[in-house]
């Protein structure tokens, strides 16, 4: 019988609970990733609600991607010092944390600027950048102290695409066969554990992109197992559309329940599902009727830092999140209501 709140190891990693804060967000990072104090501010007080792991924001692995403001950056060494600080920031409260990986968009520079360029139109050359890329961002995040990587492979972000059947139509070796699309995942995989080998390593990947010839469950659970064979330490499941609206306590909770433990079933690394989770019984169900063995949040987060907390003194307590997504457009991504109401803080 396994409870949110004991302790559990996620490959390598002590956790207090088997609560894992989602990559999520700020906007607020400087152009050249440079980390904005209310961001240490941030985590500070995620740390000390009690999260048992926290994965960071997406951390773009490149100077040159511009697919969305404020992003963090693990692309230049001289900002080594400053990720540091998040690190200590974050186990100053006893607590793992991960960076995200991710790349946006591939540009390539041409004609005086830089050009978004699709998984079809790029050079193997340009592939390979990536790949080192993702290699050298990891080496700087165990660098820089952070426990752990998560390799960002959902949500239709670079890697979800050129992975995804919808998108890339390749007719070389990284394109064609699952094998083949899944290549680029398995190559960033070996080379940071070669480069990096003290690192967690995870991946986020969709479920379903619930596009047209994209990415289904059956093809999921394939990838899910070719990371597995090449070592992957855990797997975290969402999909697209992941911020899903509208969801209520006991009513439609953990939409990525059924693919999650479908992969859960096919792997051996320990399996992570992300979406909609608002109530602690929900959770241990999934805990306890899958091989689910984490249950990661955002938005209840967003909306209550201290939510591990609540739970822990009190079973019955449910997020105060509505599922409004209104915390996508606000600054810095916090929850519109916080402050509003007597309970919050
Ligand atoms: C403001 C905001 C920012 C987000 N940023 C990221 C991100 O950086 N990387 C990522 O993989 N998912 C990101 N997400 C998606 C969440 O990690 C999560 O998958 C999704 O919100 C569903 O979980 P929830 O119901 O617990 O919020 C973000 C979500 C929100 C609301
Ligand atoms: S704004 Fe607040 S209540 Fe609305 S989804 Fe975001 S965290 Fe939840």
């Amino acid at each position: 019988m396994k409870k949110v709140f004991e302790t559990a190891r996620l490959g390598g990693l002590h956790l207090k609970n088997r609560l894992v804060r989602s990559a999520t967000w700020e906007g607020i990072a400087q152009p050249d990733g440079s980390i904005a104090q209310e961001a240490y501010d941030i985590y500070d007080e995620l740390a000390d609600g009690g999260v048992g792991a926290i994965i960071t924001g997406f951390t773009s692995v490149a100077l040159h991607d511009y697919y969305f403001g404020g992003m963090m950056r693990l692309c230049d060494n001289a900002l080594l010092p400053q990720y540091r600080k998040l690190v200590e920031t974050i186990h100053a409260h006893d607590t793992p944390v991960i960076a995200q990986l991710a790349l946006g968009a591939y540009y390539r520079k041409e004609n005086g600027g830089y050009t978004q360029i699709e998984p079809d139109a790029m050079t193997t050359e340009e592939i390979r950048l990536v790949i080192t890329q993702f290699i050298e961002a990891a080496v700087r995040a165990q660098e820089a102290g952070f426990d752990g990587v998560q390799i960002h492979a959902a949500h239709f972000f670079f890697l979800s695409r050129f992975i995804s059947p919808a998108v890339n139509h390749r007719q070389d070796m990284y394109g064609g066969s699952t094998e083949n699309r899944s290549r680029i995942l398995v190559e960033i995989l070996r080379g940071i554990r070669t480069s990096a080998p003290r690192l967690h390593i995870t991946v986020k990947i969709n479920a379903n992109d619930y596009t047209l010839g994209g990415l289904d469950e059956e093809e999921c659970v394939r990838i899910c197992k070719l990371l597995d064979a090449a070592g992957i330490g855990a797997i975290e499941i969402s999909g697209n559309g992941t911020s899903v609206r509208g969801v209520r306590a006991h009513q439609n909770e953990g939409y990525f329940v059924p693919a999650a433990a479908a992969v859960a079933e096919a792997v051996s690394c320990p399996v992570i599902v992300v979406g909609g989770f608002r109530s602690l019984d929900t959770m241990e169900k999934a805990l306890n009727e899958t091989n689910i063995e984490f249950v990661s949040l955002s938005r209840p987060l967003l909306r209550e830092p201290d939510l591990p907390q609540k739970m822990q003194w009190n079973p019955e307590y449910v997020s105060r999140c509505v599922s409004c997504n209104a915390c996508y457009a606000s600054r810095a991504h916090k929850c519109v209501f916080r402050g509003r109401d007597k309970n919050a803080r």
